[in-house]
């Protein structure tokens, strides 16, 4: 809970990004996703085939390919609390997003 907090207050955090974009910016209240969003991890995501060649993406990955194409930053370190943060926070929206 406690981690899924601190994901919250970075998927609003528009200094993660290199373009004034925070997560929330295109997915407040469960906008801006596709139906894959439903399936168990991993799966096949469109962004994920068509900008970076993968099959299927892990959450933890989906977070990475969204902070380099539509937030055009850096990723974040693979073993950094933040990343940790906005998946754990991702898997409470995907639950949310599966009971629309
Ligand atoms: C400029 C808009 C934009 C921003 C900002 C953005 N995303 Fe996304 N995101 C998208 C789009 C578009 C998709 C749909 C991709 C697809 O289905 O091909 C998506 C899909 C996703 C998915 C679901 C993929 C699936 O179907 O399983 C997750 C999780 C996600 N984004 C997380 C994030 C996080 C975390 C951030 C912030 C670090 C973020 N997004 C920022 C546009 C954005």
């Amino acid at each position: 809970a406690e981690l899924a907090g601190k994901g919250k207050t970075l998927f609003n955090d528009t200094s993660l990004s290199s373009n004034g974009l925070s997560c929330a910016t295109c997915h407040t209240d469960g906008a801006g996703y596709n139906d894959t969003f439903e399936n168990e991890y991993p799966h096949y995501v469109a962004m994920g085939q068509n900008d970076f060649g993968m099959e299927e993406v892990h959450l933890d990955e989906m977070v990475q390919i969204c902070m380099v194409a539509p937030m055009a930053a850096e990723p974040l370190a693979w073993d950094s609390d933040e990343l940790a943060a906005l998946t754990e926070y991702m898997r409470g929206e995907q639950e949310k997003f599966r009971n629309r």
